[in-house]
C-alpha cells in the first residue's frame, strides 16, 4: 500500500508527478489561499508524510491528531512554525531546505539594503504621482553604501553571502555571531564585533540569525537606541527578532534612518501596520528566496526529503537528527 501525503499548498507539476510516482497524494490545490486549520487538522489524521509552507503552524495540537506522521517537510529553510521538540517526541522527523536559497535570499537582502538606502521605491512613487518638477541639489538624498560599515548580525550562509556582496561595494564588514568564524573572518576580510559594539559601529545592521526564543526582539528599544542616527536596519529573516513597536517609534522619532523589512510578526502585514505609514521603511511580502529557480528548487528538496524519509532513508536536510541517534541506540 503507498504511503499518504498531505500537500498543503499547490506544487509546480513536476513536483506533483514526482511524489505521485510513489505515494498516494492529497494536496490544497490553492495557490494564494492558506489550507484553513480545520482542513489540515482532518487531513493530518491518516498521512505518512507532510509536505509544508512556513505559513502553516506545525503545533503540538496538530502532531497530537496525527496517528501515522513520520515526517513534516517544510519547504523553507527556517522552522521556526513547526514545534521541533513535539515532533521529536512523537518521533516525527522535521526537515528543511538550506543551501539552495543561500544566494538567491542574499540577492534580495541586498536589493533592500540598496533600496532604503537610495530611496528607490519613494523616489518611483514621486515620479509616477507627478512630483518630478525639477532637479534639486538634496532632493530625495539618502545614505551611501561604498565605504558605509554593515554589521552582520548572524553570520550562517545567507549571512556570509551578504558579506561577499557588501565586499563588492567597498564596505567595511563587521559580524556578530554565537560562535567566532575565524575562517570567514579571513577569507572574507570581516571583523568579529561583540552585538553591542556592532550597534553602536554599524551604518547598516542586517538580521540573518533563525527566529528562536534566543533571538524574539533580539533588536528592542535598548537595541535601537545605540544605534548611529543615520542607521538602516535590514531584516530578511523572521519578524519577531525586531520589536515592531520599538522599530516604529526609532523610525519615526528619527533616531534611526530608514529600514528594510521583508518579514514581519503577523504575515501578510495588515495595511493599518503602523511601520506601512512610515516613507522610510521599505516593505516587501516575505520574497527573499522568491526567484523561480531557487523556488524550484526548495520545492525539489523538500520532495526528495519526504521521499527519503518514508524510504526509510535519513533525508538529507534532517533538522531534529537526536531522532536519529536515539532511534539507532
Ligand atoms: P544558518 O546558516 O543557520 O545561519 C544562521 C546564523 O545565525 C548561524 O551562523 C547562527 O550561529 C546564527 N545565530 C543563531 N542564533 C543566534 C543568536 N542568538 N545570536 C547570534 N547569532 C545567532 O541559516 P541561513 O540559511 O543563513 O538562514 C538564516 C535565516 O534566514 C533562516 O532561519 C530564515 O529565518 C531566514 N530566511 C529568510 C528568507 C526570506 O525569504 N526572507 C529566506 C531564507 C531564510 P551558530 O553558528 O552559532 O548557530
Ligand atoms: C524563508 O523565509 C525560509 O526560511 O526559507
Amino acid at each position: 500500500m503507498k504511503a499518504k501525503v498531505y500537500i498543503t499548498r499547490r506544487l509546480p507539476d513536476r513536483i506533483i508527478e514526482k511524489l505521485e510516482d510513489q505515494f498516494e497524494i492529497r494536496m490544497w490545490k490553492e495557490e494564494n489561499v492558506p489550507v484553513p486549520r480545520e482542513v489540515l487538522e482532518r487531513e493530518v489524521t491518516e498521512i505518512d508524510g507532510l509536505f509544508c509552507l512556513l505559513t502553516e503552524s506545525i503545533d503540538k495540537s496538530l502532531l497530537d491528531k496525527a496517528k501515522n506522521l513520520k515526517i513534516v517537510s517544510n519547504m523553507a529553510v527556517g522552522y521556526n512554525n513547526i514545534d521541533i521538540e513535539a515532533a521529536s517526541q512523537r518521533g516525527i522527523m522535521v526537515t528543511n531546505t538550506p543551501g539552495v536559497l543561500t544566494e538567491t535570499t542574499a540577492d534580495l537582502t541586498f536589493a533592500l539594503l540598496l533600496a532604503t538606502a537610495r530611496r528607490i521605491v519613494e523616489s518611483s512613487d514621486y515620479l509616477r504621482g507627478g512630483k518630478w518638477e525639477t532637479w534639486s541639489p538634496m532632493q530625495l538624498t539618502g545614505q551611501d553604501i561604498n565605504g558605509a560599515t554593515l554589521g552582520i548580525i548572524g553570520l550562517g550562509r545567507i549571512g556570509e553571502a551578504v558579506a561577499k556582496r557588501a565586499k563588492g561595494f567597498d564596505m567595511n564588514v563587521l559580524y556578530y555571531n554565537r560562535a567566532r568564524k575565524y575562517e570567514a573572518e579571513e577569507t572574507l576580510g570581516i571583523t568579529y564585533y561583540d552585538f553591542d559594539d556592532l550597534l553602536k559601529e554599524s551604518d547598516f545592521i542586517c538580521i540573518m540569525t533563525p527566529y528562536s526564543p534566543e533571538t524574539k526582539n533580539l533588536i528592542d528599544r535598548d537595541q535601537l537606541s545605540k544605534m548611529k542616527n543615520n542607521a538602516i536596519l535590514i531584516n530578511t529573516a523572521r519578524g519577531g527578532i525586531v520589536n515592531e513597536e520599538a522599530l516604529y517609534e526609532a523610525l519615526k522619532s528619527g533616531r534611526i534612518w530608514g529600514a528594510g523589512l521583508d518579514v514581519f510578526v503577523e504575515e501578510p502585514v495588515s495595511l493599518e501596520h503602523p511601520l506601512l505609514t512610515l516613507p522610510n521603511v521599505v516593505a516587501l511580502p516575505h520574497i527573499g528566496s522568491a526567484s523561480i529557480k531557487t523556488r524550484l528548487r526548495m520545492a525539489e528538496l523538500a520532495a526528495d526529503n519526504l521521499i527519503d524519509a518514508l524510504n526509510n532513508e535519513i533525508p538529507k536536510y534532517l533538522v531534529n537528527t537526536g531522532l536519529v541517534v536515539s532511534k539507532e541506540n
